[in-house]
């Protein structure tokens, strides 16, 4: 029996059925046994239903976004992770990353993982360099790991990775090659410092439907200059960042919305000579000093 208000109109009649889909979807979580999946699931529901009748979702857009999910499905392996990807360029990674570490004063901020990090990296002392042969101008990387109160965080650890001059990775490459990433351990002051090559700008993988939806949108794939830093101690949250490089043409549009201008910091350039720390370089080198502050485990 139909449950249509007899003599309404067609808009009426309309609203009515369309309510009544999203209604009878939500009754079915009702009776989920765990109450955050119940509330995430309806929430979802709620505002999938309402971006449908906002955008008046067509039949053969439907079938697209089908189309694009499923490619994006069959490009993914465990190499290439084209669901993170596209997390990533709808900025939904960096505004889970803001409600998941929420505003810490004076406590470094956070920003995308990134795919390209990899466990077990070459541990360096303070001071070495953990390069091992990437391409690039060296470059002196130095700084303090702190809590918000100012105190040193001795023996910190900070897990390190970046791209090379080319703007690759070492996972990039053909073989088994490990270069530009490795862990250190801050001294007793919190201090560290290690040697790398000056980061340069990349493109994230736009050869799959991500960077089919980047070109659609007018948007480029490109990345900023930066190193990427996971710093933990105990007591404290841990920290996932990156530093910028103060000048890059990328920074006011990262392809993956991570830049914050807090993260930004001068890579001073040196002609050939001696470093301080002693090291004498044939040719030209650069320089950069960031302090990483962490915040208070709650
Ligand atoms: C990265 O910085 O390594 C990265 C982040 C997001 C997508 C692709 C690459
Ligand atoms: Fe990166």
């Amino acid at each position: 029996m139909s449950t249509e208000p007899a003599g309404a109109s067609d808009d009426a009649l309309q609203a009515g059925r369309e309510a009544a889909v999203t209604a009878a979807v939500l009754a079915s979580f009702e009776g989920a046994a765990d109450d955050r999946y119940r509330e995430v699931m309806q929430s979802l529901v709620t505002h999938l239903h309402a971006f449908a009748r906002d955008v008046r979702l067509t039949q053969a857009e439907w079938e697209a976004a089908v189309g694009f999910l499923t490619r994006t499905g069959h490009i993914t392996d465990d190499r290439r992770q084209e669901f993170i990807l596209l997390s990533d360029v709808l900025g939904f990674s960096m505004l889970t990353i803001a409600i998941n570490a929420p505003v810490s004063a004076g406590a470094t901020e956070s920003t995308v993982f990134g795919p390209f990090f990899v466990a077990d990296a070459p541990t360096i002392p303070i001071g070495g360099d953990l390069s091992f042969g990437a391409k690039g101008v060296p470059c002196h990387v130095s700084g303090r790991v702190l809590g918000t109160d100012g105190a040193p965080l001795a023996g910190a650890w900070l897990e390190v990775w970046q791209s090379d001059e080319d703007g690759f990775y070492d996972v990039q490459y053909a073989g088994d090659v490990t270069a530009a990433r490795g862990r250190l351990q801050a001294d007793d002051e919190g201090r560290f410092a290690f040697w790398s090559v000056r980061p340069a700008a990349y493109p994230i993988p736009d050869d799959g439907p991500v960077g089919d939806l980047l070109k659609a949108a007018g948007r480029g794939p490109m990345r900023p200059a930066h190193i990427h830093f996971m710093v933990s101690a105990p007591g404290h949250r841990t920290l996932v960042t990156h530093i910028f490089a103060a000048g890059d043409e990328y920074l006011t549009n990262d392809a993956v919305f991570g830049v914050k201008e807090s993260l930004v910091a001068d890579f001073a350039d040196h002609p050939a000579g001696t470093a301080p720390d002693g090291r004498v370089l044939p040719g030209p080198w650069a320089d950069v000093t960031f302090d990483l502050v962490l915040a208070q485990e709650t």
